[in-house]
């Protein structure tokens, strides 16, 4: 996978050379290329920023200098005729890790990094005439700039690629993966500080370690994320979740 980003903090973006991602750069599975921004301002003082129309606080990037890194990410060149152009923001649609599987899908993706109040309304829309571009949001708050979040959805997108984590089954239980957030795991010493792992894992009963873990996974999500309980359940799992105070909507019941 080819990732370009555009950033006036190009320097930023080196935690993507460091652990996971930096191996796999080197083994040549993932290249990232940064640029900055202000290479396409003209002006002595490399302004990329202007006052709002309309009035209002802040500032906000200015078009050109933007049309300028787009045009030098395509001149770059890469695996397809454009980038999926990913502009990351808190007004786009949620970043989830089903959002991360169809990313993983693409092989050239970019990344504008906003600051200040935004970049001018203009770049996107001018945009979409020779990409697909999407607006994400990590969540509902507020960062000074999309280049972290760039360092989130480039990690989460990068480890599903083949070959990036070591074990390829092992993204496959991630929380999310099944809709319930994911358990405890435990490793040796079997009792640490008078605190004993459960002793189904030490069973070798395979059947009943996975119950035990679904068991686990639902306790959690019922007590911290309710909002992900949406069934099908079978009979135990509605006796586990009763025991953990959750209601379950009389749908959806599965033998
Ligand atoms: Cl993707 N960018 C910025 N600047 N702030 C955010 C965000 C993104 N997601 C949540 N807050």
């Amino acid at each position: 996978m080819l990732i370009d980003v555009v950033s006036i903090f190009p320097e930023y973006l080196s935690a993507l050379d460091v652990s996971l991602l930096g191996r796999a750069q080197q083994r040549g599975l993932l290249e990232v290329r940064r640029h900055d921004l202000r290479e396409g301002a003209t002006d002595v003082h490399r302004t990329v920023d202007d006052s709002p129309y309309g009035g209002g606080p802040g500032m906000v990037m200015t078009a050109e200098p933007w049309r300028l890194a787009l045009e030098r990410v395509l001149a770059g060149g890469g695996p397809a005729p454009a980038p999926r152009l990913i502009l990351p923001t808190p007004a786009g649609r949620p970043f989830t890790q089903e959002l991360a599987h169809e990313l993983s899908g693409e092989a050239w993706l970019a990344f504008a990094c906003g600051r200040y109040e935004g970049i001018d309304g203009r770049v996107v829309e001018h945009a979409r005439k020779t990409m697909v571009v999407d607006e994400i949001s990590l969540g509902d708050y507020v960062l000074a700039g999309g280049e972290a979040a760039v360092l989130v959805i480039v990690e989460a997108v990068a480890r599903l690629l083949p070959g990036v984590l070591g074990n390829t089954a092992s993204h496959e239980d991630d929380s999310f993966s099944h809709g319930l957030l994911e358990g405890p795991s435990y490793t040796r010493p079997p009792s640490w500080q008078g605190l004993d792992v459960p002793p189904v894992l030490l069973s070798g009963d395979h059947a009943g370690i996975s119950r035990w873990r679904r068991d686990e996974a639902l306790r959690r999500t019922a007590r911290l994320r309710p909002d992900l309980l949406v069934g099908p359940f079978d009979q135990r799992d509605l006796a586990v979740l009763a025991e953990a105070g959750f209601e379950p909507p009389s749908v959806g019941v599965a033998q």
